[in-house]
């Protein structure tokens, strides 16, 4: 069977269905060209010198992998030249970072996770890079971009995706039009599609929680968690399996491969900064995958793409996958109310 490339994906999807145009096609496919790279990185492991941790701490009071600090580097170079961004943000710095004058600069913004589960890189566990990408307000152009540019809501991504570093390195791709997976071909060095159109089923009865947790949950979710624990014989009348990787990147493929729940939700130690993950980076590009793959992304009691961020590093509850049982964690929580 004859597959099709990332390229020609991106060609037709300008071409005949005028889904994007050409500045978010060259967009895409450096993007795409980052992550070939940082996925060579991350592959040398010790013989590159990569692993290991920094003496810094980033904004998110982590301290800084080696690869987190090496991947947001190469991320910003590969990206910033192509005339198509204004700015670019990222987990790791602190500020955003407008395009240099030494450069064109275009109208898109660049969001970016570039190591997402980096606790994970020293032990050989897939890790990824996540994106998300904005259209920067129309009154933006001829001035500079400011953080409050990048303070839109999820519903407003214009394309979002991920790459994942495991067995094998796949792309995968929403343009807002349905998700689509592609697997690097290492020989060739392309993007070839295997996951046309990757659908979530509705139900599933697999979970994927942290559960040394389990004393900060709020109630809703003590109680979803209690009844899948309860299997066959509890209120669900059937037996459930867990999995958590801590690359919310895998739990994530894993999801739009085979179904299942993600909860990384606001917890008792969290009413300050409002949950764990980063609503920018991490939960607002997934959520976009999720529901375009026919799945449903909530923080409990609202819609993850409908939140307005208020500030760049924003944290939030996350709770996402097949459409049913989010519905009912949904419902838990507003019979809590
Ligand atoms: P990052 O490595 O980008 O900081 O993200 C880690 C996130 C996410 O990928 C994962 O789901 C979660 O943190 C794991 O957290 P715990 O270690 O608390 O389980
Ligand atoms: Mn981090
Ligand atoms: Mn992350
Ligand atoms: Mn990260």
């Amino acid at each position: 069977m004859r597959r099709k490339t990332l390229t020609q994906f991106l060609i037709e999807q300008q071409r005949s269905e005028q889904i994007i145009g050409p500045e978010l096609r060259l967009l895409v496919e450096l993007v795409a060209r980052a992550c070939k790279s940082i996925g060579h990185v991350i592959s040398k492991g010790e013989l590159g010198d990569v692993l290991g941790s920094l003496e810094t701490e980033n904004i998110q009071g982590e301290v800084q992998k080696k690869l987190d600090v090496i991947a947001n580097e190469m991320f910003v170079e590969a990206n910033e030249w192509g005339g198509h961004l204004a700015a670019l943000a990222s987990e790791e710095m602190e500020a955003i970072h407008p395009v240099p004058n030494r450069y064109p600069k275009g109208e898109y913004l660049l969001l970016f996770d570039p190591i997402d589960g980096s606790s994970n890189v020293d032990v050989d566990l897939s890790v990824g890079t996540i994106f998300s990408v904005l259209r920067a307000p129309d009154d933006a152009s001829g001035r500079e971009i400011g953080e409050r540019d990048f303070l839109q809501p999820g519903n407003q991504q214009v394309a979002a995706g991920y790459a994942i570093y495991g067995p094998q390195t796949l792309l995968v791709l929403t343009l807002g039009q349905g998700v689509f997976g592609f697997t690097l071909d290492r020989e060739m060095g392309s993007w070839i599609m295997t996951h046309p159109n990757m659908r979530v089923p509705k139900q599933t009865n697999e979970f994927a929680i942290n559960a040394s947790n389990e004393r900060h949950w709020n109630e809703p979710v003590r109680r979803y968690i209690d009844d899948c624990l309860r299997g066959e014989t509890g209120p669900r009348g059937i037996d459930f399996n867990m999995r958590w990787t801590a690359s919310m990147v895998a739990d994530v493929h894993r999801i739009l491969v085979r179904g299942g729940v993600f909860l990384y939700p606001a917890d008792t130690r969290h009413t300050a900064s409002g949950g764990k993950l980063r609503l920018l980076y991490e939960a607002n590009p997934m959520a976009m995958l999720i529901e375009q793959a026919g799945g449903s992304a909530t923080t409990g009691t609202a819609r993850i793409l409908d939140v307005e961020p208020t500030k760049l590093h924003q944290r939030i509850g996350v709770i996402l996958g097949s459409a049913d049982e989010v519905a009912r964690i949904a419902a838990y929580h507003s019979l809590n109310d």
